[in-house]
């Protein structure tokens, strides 16, 4: 450092003392800022060409800056920049070596701008690319979910309400509900994406700037819809962002109920699928275990992106405009949020069409638990009794069966017919589990047929 212990802040004009270390290294944000270099430099081309063209700046002037930019970027991917802490963020370590790379034409970028406008518009830029991302890899685990309900329409398993068995189902209908789920995440990404694709450069501190900028042109450079109609609100604003993390927390919400199903449905008493090992591992202590840690792991990373949620939340709240310090804030928790949710759905791209179906063993299972007995009330409606009569029927025989430990299907015509004469032998189509699937055979419903439809919708909606 020079003998001027303030010397290498670029705002270091009105003081007269250097900072506190410690104030100097709290107050710091380049540790992890210096992630949104790329958006950062991507601003500065496009202010910087504007300036040019509005002949705030000379041509040769940005047409300098543009270089040095460009060679700054070659040195952070190569390496071999220099980041420092004392220089505080992203914005100004950039701006900074700019400076010493190009010499003093490299302080006219900042004219016209301020860091205000430049961090809210790097963080849309970064999360711009973040949410499209994301999509893609949305888009990946919904592929190996069709992929798998593929092979898995005629496959039969259990439904559940409130885990106890309620009616067959073919297990591809389960699997296109998550696809459902999943496609409504996509969706909340991409809603958000429209308002986090507005410019707030030019915005400058707070109030705009005395230059004729044009707003349009850079927004137009950087890919932006359009530039945001408020200075004020375009520098404070995080909503954007706690958006963000609002869908991505649905979406761990999807994956954590996916993955609690995954969990059950390999316990040793479920037995319904087979994960591959390399998604599993052992213990340590008991040679015959095979722990799904991935699945679990994937529940249990929700509760950070949650807490996330919950720290912009907190963090936006009764701020009062314009900008304030505490949107650096703002960064951490966005940076976590998103390479978490990518992790887990490249966990999940990779894991989904590995499952292994154990189809005799959900079959044993939906033959269990009294699955048709909807189906059997049903039928007697359709001979003309009152549904209520003819759930109280049923019920009867129900409990004759948990006595006798017999399901439905296996009674024999005289035993069903105790509960009702109108009971006759084509009851056993309906109370197989095949008849009971084909037998919802409507838009949404669990029959095979609807349900190769469903997944054909599904192609169509992801291409
Ligand atoms: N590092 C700051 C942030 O992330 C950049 C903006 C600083 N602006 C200011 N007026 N101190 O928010």
């Amino acid at each position: 450092m020079s003998q001027d212990p303030k010397a290498d802040k670029l705002w270091g004009g009105r003081f007269s003392e250097a900072t506190d270390e410690f104030v100097e290294r709290f107050t710091a944000s380049v540790t992890f800022d210096k992630r949104l270099y790329r958006a950062d430099i991507a601003g500065s081309i496009a202010h910087a060409t504007m300036l040019a063209k509005q002949d705030i700046l000379t041509t040769e002037e940005s047409e300098k800056i543009i270089q040095g930019l460009g060679q700054i970027k070659d040195e952070i991917e190569a390496g071999s920049f220099q980041w420092s802490v004392s220089l505080e963020d992203v914005h100004m370590n950039i701006e900074a070596a700019l400076t010493k790379k190009i010499g003093d034409v490299g302080k006219k970028l900042h004219t016209g701008r301020s860091r205000n406008d430049q961090v809210a518009t790097d963080i849309r830029l970064f999360m711009r690319d973040g949410i499209d991302t994301v999509s893609v890899a949305i888009r990946q685990v919904q592929k190996g979910i069709i992929g798998l309900a593929e092979k898995e329409t005629e496959t039969i398993m259990p439904g559940f309400t409130h885990l106890q068995t309620a009616q067959p189902v073919s297990f591809a209908h389960h699997l296109m509900a998550w696809f459902e789920m999943l496609q409504r995440d996509y969706d909340r990404m991409q809603d958000c994406r429209k308002r986090v694709n507005v410019s707030p450069l030019g915005a400058a501190a707070l109030a705009g700037t005395s230059f004729p900028i044009d707003r349009n042109m850079t927004a137009e450079l950087l890919g932006f819809d359009k530039p945001a109609a408020n200075s004020l609100d375009a520098v404070s604003d995080r909503d954007f962002a706690i958006e963000f993390c609002a869908a991505a927390s649905l979406l761990m919400t999807h994956l954590s109920r996916i993955s609690e199903e995954l969990v059950i449905w390999t316990s040793a008493q479920f037995d319904f699928i087979e994960l591959p090992d390399r998604f599993c591992t052992g213990s340590s202590i008991m040679p015959q275990k095979k722990n799904p840690d991935v699945p679990e792991l994937v529940r249990g990373k929700s509760g950070r992106v949650y807490g996330h949620l919950v720290s912009l939340l907190t963090l936006m709240k009764s701020q009062p405009l314009a900008y304030n310090k505490d949107n650096q804030e703002d960064k951490e928790p966005l940076f976590d949020t998103l390479d978490t949710i990518n992790d887990c759905l490249k966990a999940f791209a990779d894991m989904i069409p590995a499952i292994k179906a154990k189809k005799e063993s959900m079959r044993t299972a939906a033959l269990k638990g009294f699955s048709t007995a909807t189906d059997l009330a049903d039928y007697l409606v359709r001979q003309g009794m009152a549904f209520r009569d003819a759930h109280e029927v049923v019920g009867k025989a129900v409990s004759y069966g948990v006595e006798k430990n017999k399901d439905l299907a296996a009674m024999s015509l005289e035993e069903l017919q105790v509960f009702s004469p109108e009971i006759k032998q084509d009851v056993f189509s309906v109370l197989s589990l095949e008849g009971s699937l084909n037998a919802r055979n409507h838009i949404g419903g669990t029959a095979p047929a609807q349900v190769r439809l469903a997944i054909e919708a599904a192609k169509k909606v992801i291409k």
